[in-house]
């Protein structure tokens, strides 16, 4: 199909509204984002939106309306609440949901009984409506799952060739969605945040929700209050993970990056490729250049992008809503120690795969070290210790670890008793020098529930003979004695059950398995 690309001239749009009228597809500027309109009312003029756009069925579309008082045939019954809404609000970047009427098709509402409306602030949207003669169901006009158009080229790259027409006007001002909000529920609840904010709707008409999959990720088997909340959205070809963390930490950690982008604010110091959107402090730069940015790093080719978290107040929470689902929920926490558990049998090869991490650019938490510490000349736990395992594992203020050892791993109960007054001492100093991204490497990670402070565990695992072989060449004892350490640890089956992952030390690629493993968990 031939597109037409069209002005925003009079005479442009009397023939954009000859063709929604005609039952063709036109896509025209809004304040908010590029539309891709139908007639409302004709239900094959709107089933080729969901063609064209290859949106899936049950996802309805905003009817869009020239004047205020076009929305009564819409819907069952305008309320006192939405009428306060019109009054205030409209013409504005903001959707009202009530009951629909029966003039609203199942294709439109997507097979609900509510119906979205919205009348746009933009000129050219409401004189093509006008025009028309008739409301118009417009979605965004992007390609599914892609970011929202805010520039008419995005529109020409993503429709041309599949719509009747093109209405190539300005930048669209705001540059996310409408402010959707759902008049159907007891509570007032916004379904998808925008330029109206929460604040702004409740000076209007009191208390307001907002939905939980806004801000988080919706359970699987979930129910959406507004379907497009369950589609992966606004996602571009790269792989975006966001990054919470302070400026500083978020330079230093997308700094020493390669191959990556940074999508960032305008004052962030980046020395990596970048794109930018908007200002720290001021919200509405960021939502008029969010997805603009977003295409942008497809046109770099950016494969993997760190974005900076927008703060979630205002304006900045419908930013904050597009950004997590371009981001497919994946949040990189600097604020939070991010760690990672790293277990196995004695012998498996556990410091192999620290020195690995380590090389990655891992801070490694060793517990043999914190041990150590905890057992230094004149350190407070040794008197404890000698209480429980006999004074002469003290000589001259200095642990006898060798002794020590033989006998904390002399049976299962004086190896319990040794943890109870380790492993607590441990994880606390552990949790004291954890930076971004760190790995906890602890033999008894389950057992002291060190886990319970890791994001991931993995653990390595061996065959008997190669570990029985590595600890007596490592530590220079008798078969007896690395026998007597491999039977006070628990079998394979326990450390398979409670990981994360495993990893197997049998001459297999380790870093293979390791890099794997960190794709999935990064
Ligand atoms: O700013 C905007 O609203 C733009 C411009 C073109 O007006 N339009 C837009 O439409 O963003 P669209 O289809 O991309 O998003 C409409 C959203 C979807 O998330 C949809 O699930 C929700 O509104 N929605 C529509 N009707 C609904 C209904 N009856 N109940 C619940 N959610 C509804
Ligand atoms: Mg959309």
């Amino acid at each position: 199909m031939e597109t037409k690309i069209l002005s925003t001239s009079e005479y442009d749009i009397a023939l954009a509204g000859e063709i929604i009228e005609g039952g063709g597809l036109v896509a025209f500027p809004t304040e908010t984002v590029y539309g891709l309109g139908a007639d409302a009312l004709n239900e094959e003029a709107v089933k080729k939106i969901y063609i064209a756009k290859g949106r899936p069925s049950d996802n309805p579309l905003i009817v869009h309306i020239a004047e205020k008082e076009d929305i009564i045939p819409l819907v069952k019954e305008v309320t006192p609440v939405a009428k306060a809404l019109i009054d205030k609000f409209f013409p504005a970047p903001l959707t009202i949901i009530l009951p629909k009427s029966e003039r609203i098709g199942s294709t439109v509402s997507g097979g609900l009984d509510t119906v979205a409306v919205r009348m746009p602030q933009n000129e050219t949207a409401r004189a093509l409506i006008r025009a028309a003669g008739t409301p118009i169901a417009a979605p965004s006009a992007n390609t599914s799952g892609l970011p929202s158009p805010t520039k008419a080229k995005h529109v020409i790259d993503d429709m041309n060739g599949k719509i009747d027409a093109i209405i190539c006007g300005e930048d669209c001002d705001f540059g996310v969605e409408s402010t959707v909000i759902t008049l159907a529920t007891e509570i007032p609840t916004i379904l998808r945040p925008g330029a109206i904010t929460k604040e702004m709707l409740e000076k209007v008409i009191g208390k307001v929700e907002v939905a939980k999959a806004v801000l988080e990720g919706m359970e699987q088997n979930e129910v959406a209050a507004s379907p497009g909340m369950k589609y992966k959205h606004y996602a571009p070809k790269a792989r975006v993970l966001l990054v919470n963390a302070s400026k500083e930490k978020y330079e230093a950690f997308v700094n020493s990056k390669k191959d990556a982008f940074a999508l960032c604010f305008e004052e962030d110091n980046i020395t990596i490729p970048k794109i930018t959107f908007g200002k720290e402090s001021d919200d509405c730069s960021q939502a008029r250049e969010l997805f603009d940015a977003l295409r942008q790093l497809d046109e770099m080719g950016a494969k993997k992008v760190y974005a900076r978290i927008p703060h979630k107040n205002g304006v900045g929470m419908a930013v904050y809503n597009r950004l997590i689902r371009a981001a497919a929920f994946c949040i990189i926490d600097l604020e939070k120690p991010f760690i990672i558990g790293l277990t196995g049998q004695t012998g498996a090869g556990k410091g192999y795969i620290g020195t690995y991490l380590r090389s990655l650019g891992f801070h490694v938490l060793d517990t043999d070290i914190y041990s150590r510490k905890i057992c230094e000349k004149n350190s407070p736990y040794l008197t404890i210790l000698a209480e429980q395992f006999g004074n002469d594992i003290i000589e001259n203020g200095i642990l006898n670890r060798p002794l020590l050892a033989d006998r904390a791993f002399s049976s299962p109960e004086s190896t319990e008793k040794l943890n109870s007054i380790l492993h607590p001492a441990i994880l606390e100093l552990c949790k004291k020098d954890s930076v971004f991204p760190s790995v906890l490497d602890a033999p008894l990670l389950f057992e002291c529930r060190g886990n319970e402070m890791c994001y991931k565990s993995i653990a390595v695992l061996a065959p008997k003979e190669i570990r029985l072989n590595r600890i007596m060449k490592r530590d220079t004892i008798t078969k007896e004695q690395a026998l007597a350490r491999m039977n006070a640890q628990n079998h394979e089956e326990f450390y398979k059950i409670n990981s994360d992952f495993t990893v197997i030390n049998d001459g297999r690629d380790i870093e293979n398995q390791i890099n794997k493993i960190l794709e999935e968990i990064l």
